[in-house]
């Protein structure tokens, strides 16, 4: 293991801006922001039952998952046209380059917009766009991860899969979010099954508000790669040796866990515990239109309540790399751009 040089606590906010990253865990539709929302509303006709940005915005206070959930869906109702998604993840990985983000694994959530007679090919397609362009005018890679909504059916989830196929080159994987309590993986051991035989890369949200045994499920009935969340494993550590001594990422996102009031506060966050443990975990910004911020956020806010510094950078952004669907020689690139990046505080430290 590379042995990380301590950066002065004055240059720990420029070293977790600077230093490369991969985000894991965004829903692209979680990245529209109250202005593109109001820009999209007039552009197409959708009325949103709320007088300015800044009142929009005053509405994003939440008492749990399901509380943003509901003001999450209202917002995504603007996007219709394939451009109207191309300019949400666009605007995405602008962002994403100013926090020095080498590479990003989008989450979609068609159901959201197909049952509102949006078409799928719009919809993948214009997101597929946004990233091409990210890879040819920021350098940054990507790929795009189909989330079936667990509130609806699991025949439901079969449709979506079915229209989404014909577009199947320009996704990798498939997820499983909404509302976690009262639907558990297993309600979709049949789709993440076929789409294990198909090839595709399998992830999950469990254990954001749900209890353990839904991570137990996702890993042993969805057989998933990687948990989305999985913050609730620490009651069980049964399941905490099961994650670390098979590194099994966890795609922890403490501002989302901060607003949707799953710690009470991030000095709370176990974040810190769950890495001490060995776990292979990793900081993402979920909805950071709706949560207070991007991935640079996410991290300052959290080694400030937490007072973790240079060691622990290291360790997320090389677990980011670790976690991701890049390919073995896509990640020894990003683990050395890592290095260099860590070198050059030392250098400029002496
Ligand atoms: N969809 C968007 N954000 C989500 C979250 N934090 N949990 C579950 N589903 C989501
Ligand atoms: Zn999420």
């Amino acid at each position: 293991m590379y042995n990380v040089h301590p950066v002065a606590p004055k240059r720990l906010p420029e070293l977790l801006k600077r230093m490369p990253k991969a985000e894991l865990h965004i829903h692209i539709e979680g990245s529209l922001e109250p202005e593109l929302i109001f820009k999209l509303s007039k552009k197409n006709n959708i009325p949103i039952p709320y007088e300015s940005v800044e009142s929009l915005r005053a509405a994003y206070a939440f008492n749990n998952l399901q509380s943003f959930l509901d003001i999450y869906y209202a917002g995504a109702s603007v996007l219709i046209n394939e451009d109207d998604f191309y300019e949400m993840a666009y605007a995405y990985f602008l962002k994403a380059a100013e926090d020095h983000v080498l590479h990003a694994e989008l989450f979609f959530d068609p159901q959201t917009h197909t049952e509102r007679g949006v078409p799928m090919e719009a919809v993948i397609k214009g997101l597929n766009r946004a990233c091409n362009e990210a890879k040819d005018k920021l350098g940054i890679t990507s790929c795009l991860i189909l989330c079936f909504l667990r509130h609806l059916s699991e025949e439901d989830a079969f449709k979506t899969l079915d229209e989404a196929l014909p577009f199947k080159q320009f996704w990798v994987g498939v997820g499983l979010d909404s509302s976690e309590v009262g639907h558990p993986p297993e309600k979709f051991a049949k789709v993440f099954a076929k789409c294990k035989e198909l090839g595709f890369r399998l992830v999950a949200h469990a254990g954001e508000e749900g209890p353990p045994a839904y991570i137990w499920s996702a890993l042993d009935v969805l057989g998933v790669e990687r948990v989305d969340h999985g913050v609730q494993s620490i009651k069980d550590p049964e399941l905490v040796k099961r994650l670390s001594s098979e590194r099994i990422p966890l795609t922890v996102c403490p501002l989302s866990n901060l607003k949707l009031k799953v710690f009470s506060s991030l000095s709370e966050h176990n974040i810190a515990k769950l890495l001490a443990q060995g776990l292979c975990v990793t900081i993402n910004s979920d909805d950071p239109a709706y949560f207070g911020g991007y991935i640079y956020e996410n991290f300052i806010k959290t080694f400030e309540a937490l007072g973790l510094g240079a060691r622990e950078a290291y360790a997320f952004a090389h677990n980011s790399f670790e976690a991701s669907f890049m390919s073995v020689a896509e990640k020894e690139k990003c683990f050395h751009a890592l290095k260099v990046c860590f070198e050059s505080f030392v250098e400029n430290d002496a």
